[in-house]
């Protein structure tokens, strides 16, 4: 076969190629020339069985042949992919002017944003923040903190029980016996999380709410001491000094005990609904670690003292965002909640 006759062949192959009009009639072709029983490939074959004299000018025909082929492939090949794409883009029905679909970003949940200022404010003052479970047991719910079964106290916080004798914590106080169990003293903690209690809601009442819990536990405790943590703590949160109103409180679990009331900052303490028109709002117990308690902590009440207190952490994100209605905490309204963006 001469080199004319071969480049014949290519063009012949080109010709074909350049009329594919699709990807696989491309790669049928492409079978066709230089698959195994291709065209182009019998040629290469070919080559070694030429007469020794004309194998130079008929390799270099085939060659030249097998590169053209394959050249045009290429080239058809990016061609049609070109043109599946413009028309990919062209029958594409996009109205550029439409406006775009914006992505909304979530928000922190208030009771995050004073949690954390709250661990903060703890934090720098030496203290550890401390995470116990929701489902608890009654020794660490009610026996060890002074609490025994027939103590009339249990009314005050009535209780969700579980089929197994478990319940769900009535107050973050269990934790003060697991701290003590935990950690050596001298020592001091918050530890804020959520509570249950099977009672009537209203717009201060939730039967499941938060509080946050601190303990401090040392050779010497004073009751200045905690009063003072008390008033740090509500002048970081408010950015300003808040009226408040200790009086004396009933918690078996202290010795003293007290409550401490803040004035209403939704009403500026003229009377609404939030604080059932007294122009307070109940917002924390507290007191010094009564002795058995500390005992049933494992430590010995000759040796250590301590103080302790609960605050209602869902009414202090009430009062600092002046939300008069507690049940918008956990409501789960997507419009009240885009609020604190
Ligand atoms: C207690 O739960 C004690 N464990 C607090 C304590 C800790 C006292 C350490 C002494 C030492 P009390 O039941 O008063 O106490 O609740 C504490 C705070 O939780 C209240 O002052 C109030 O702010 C808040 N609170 C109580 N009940 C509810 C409720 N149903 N909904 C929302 N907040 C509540």
């Amino acid at each position: 076969m001469t080199p004319e006759q071969i480049a014949a062949i290519a063009q012949q192959g080109v010709n074909s190629i350049e009329q594919a009009t699709d990807e696989k009639g491309l790669r049928d072709l492409e079978i066709q020339l230089l698959g195994k029983k291709g065209q182009i490939t019998g040629l290469t074959r070919a080559i070694s069985e030429a007469p020794p004299q004309e194998r130079g000018v008929f390799g270099r025909a085939v060659n030249d042949a097998k590169k053209t082929v394959t050249q045009a492939i290429e080239s058809r090949r990016e061609a049609l992919q070109d043109s599946a794409l413009q028309a990919e883009l062209t029958d594409f029905d996009f109205d550029v002017t439409l406006p775009g679909i914006s992505k909304s970003s979530g928000t922190r949940h208030p009771l995050t944003l004073v949690q954390e200022q709250v661990e903060e404010i703890f934090v720098g003052m030496g203290f550890y923040v401390l995470d116990y479970p929701e489902v608890e047991d009654d020794f660490h719910n009610f026996e060890a903190l002074n609490i025994p079964k027939d103590h009339p106290a249990r009314d005050m916080q009535d209780t969700f029980w579980l089929k197994d004798g478990h319940l769900l914590r009535t107050h973050t106080s269990p934790g003060q016996i697991r701290a003590m169990g935990e950690y050596a003293p001298p020592f001091r903690a918050i530890f804020p999380g959520k509570v249950f209690r099977y009672e009537a809601v209203d717009a201060s009442h939730e039967h499941t709410f938060h509080q946050i819990e601190g303990l401090m536990i040392d050779r010497k405790v004073s009751v200045a001491n905690l009063i003072s943590s008390m008033k740090v703590m509500l002048s970081q949160i408010f950015g300003r000094e808040v009226l408040v109103r200790l009086r004396p409180g009933y918690f078996p679990f202290v010795e003293p005990g007290f409550e401490l009331d803040m004035n209403c900052l939704l009403c500026s303490g003229d009377g609404c609904r939030v604080c059932s028109q007294s122009g307070w709002v109940e917002f924390l117990g507290c007191g010094l670690v009564h002795p058995k308690v500390l005992k049933a902590g494992g430590l010995d009440p000759e040796q250590w003292q301590g103080w302790a207190f609960g605050v209602g952490w869902s009414r202090l994100v009430m009062m600092r965002y002046g939300i008069d209605d507690i049940r918008y905490l956990l409501g789960g309204d997507i419009r009240f909640l885009k609020q604190f963006g």
